[in-house]
């Protein structure tokens, strides 16, 4: 017996345009103009009709795979700086980034609201999602939240994404094989999780440009190669600037140092860890390097996708 809510989701399920993947659970459905995966399509629905942020409450969102759990880390760590004191900044302490995936440290809203696993701590003013800016639940955007979001290359973005796809558990059966040169090019197309991955960053980048004040844009790129700079931009952009003392003391290099992928890679639990029980933390943690892409494309696929950035961010302004 279906209860009224499961019923609503089911048919909406029914009507919207459905892409077939590898298995039921990561079937895209099309969905405000962007294909979300079957097993968080309710979370997305859900977090819409549902979500009551607090207005003190900093979205971290991200397209999959652009770096969202090294982001999450950082605001984590900057946050809870007090909390959880200085000194617990090392990697044999007993931190929550030292005991947990960053992936578990900040609610994730549509995948906890789907699993109704949703569990705010009231002392962490910080939620996750993948939901492109336009999807968002309406109450983020009226309370006045502040909003975090980082990007990546598209080329490193979907090399990324492929490693991560061909590693993904799954509870549904396998229905399809892998096929690089496939997904790559329905990432181009934009039919990949979440896609198009072009509107996705165009989104929130307009957002940016239109209020940079509560939508803070950040790239990889530019934080790998500044790490220490962004950090206090996002400590500042979070209102909760270091202070002299705490810059005199090393503080922000102290969180980069602690949050960098060699430390995080190399912790236990992101090692050989678990979380929602079944995918492997490892998963999080492949390379952490600008510029991989060019291991993995061709020649004619790297001008492809340069192309269509070209032809999509040029115009507003946005290069990678
Ligand atoms: P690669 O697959 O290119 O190595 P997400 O967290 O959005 O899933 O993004 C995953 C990407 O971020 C992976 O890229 C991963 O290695 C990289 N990453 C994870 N932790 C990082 C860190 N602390 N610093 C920099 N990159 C990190």
């Amino acid at each position: 017996i279906h209860t009224q809510e499961e019923s609503k989701k089911k048919s909406i399920k029914d009507i919207l345009p459905k892409e077939e993947r590898w298995t039921n659970d990561f079937d895209l459905y099309r969905y405000q103009d962007f294909w979300f995966p079957n097993c968080f399509l309710e979370g997305v629905i859900l977090a819409q009709e549902q979500f009551k942020p607090q207005p003190t409450e900093i979205a971290i969102c991200s397209y999959p795979k652009t770096g969202s759990a090294w982001l999450k880390a950082l605001c984590f760590a900057i946050s809870t700086r007090n909390r959880f004191g200085h000194d617990l900044l090392t990697t044999k302490s007993n931190h929550p980034l030292v005991t947990k995936v960053p992936h578990e440290c900040i609610p994730f809203l549509e995948v906890d609201l789907a699993y109704g696993i949703y569990n705010k701590d009231p002392q962490l003013p910080l939620f996750a999602t993948h939901i492109p800016y336009d999807s968002l639940p309406k109450s983020i955007i009226e309370s006045g939240c502040k909003v975090i979001y980082i990007c990546r290359d598209p080329k490193d973005t979907f090399v990324s994404l492929w490693h991560a796809l061909i590693k993904f558990p799954s509870t549904g059966e396998r229905k399809q094989q892998f096929c690089f040169k496939k997904e790559f090019e329905r990432f181009c197309e934009g039919k990949s999780i979440y896609g198009p991955f072009w509107n996705h960053v165009l989104g929130f980048w307009k957002a940016s440009l239109e209020n940079s004040e509560r939508v803070l844009f950040l790239k990889y790129e530019d934080m790998k190669k500044d790490t220490s700079f962004y950090i206090k931009r996002l400590a500042e952009f979070m209102n909760q600037p270091f202070s002299k003392e705490e810059e005199d003391e090393g503080l922000p290099e102290k969180i980069m140092e602690f949050c960098s992928f060699g430390n995080m890679s190399g912790l236990e639990v992101n090692k050989a860890g678990k979380h929602y029980s079944v995918i492997d933390n490892s998963i999080y943690f492949r390379k952490g390097e600008v510029g991989d892409w060019k291991s993995h494309l061709t020649k004619e696929m790297a001008e492809t996708m340069d192309g269509i950035a070209e032809e999509k961010f040029g115009t507003c302004g946005l290069r990678f």
